[in-house]
């Protein structure tokens, strides 16, 4: 069997959603301190909507792969959906990582809570 999956490899080669939002509401950006890894998530809610959602990924293929299916995981959706998206949802989308690459399915579920999270500290604020 193969290392990686098609779709790790296929969102590893033509990653969705790739850059910056310039009006992002919601940015969060986290690390893996182990590996060096570093992802970064812009996220443009409207209405409890996330309309846009894009990243920066220095990492790994599977960071990248597993960045890139985040954002399609919850690309259209409710804020209170993408706040419960899980590093395993990630992970099964991309029909499964080898064990050691788990965490970088882990570092794409923190990007996105990190993001929300300033999100609503924005919110709160009245930004
Ligand atoms: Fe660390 Fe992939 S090796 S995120």
């Amino acid at each position: 069997m193969a290392l990686y999956s098609e779709k790790v490899m296929d969102h590893f080669r033509n990653p969705r959603n790739v850059g910056v939002i310039e009006d992002a509401n919601g940015i969060g950006e986290v690390g893996n301190a182990k590996c060096g890894d570093i992802m970064k998530m812009y996220l443009k809610i409207e209405d409890d909507i996330v309309k846009d959602v894009k990243f920066e990924t220095f990492g790994c293929g599977s960071a990248i792969a597993s960045s890139s299916m985040a954002t399609e995981l919850i690309k259209g959706k409710p804020v209170s959906e993408a706040m419960s998206l899980t590093n395993k949802a990630v992970a099964e989308a991309l029909d499964g990582l080898p064990a050691y690459k788990m965490h970088c399915s882990v570092l794409a579920e923190e990007a996105i809570q990190s993001a929300l999270e300033d999100y609503r500290r924005r919110q709160e604020a009245g930004e």
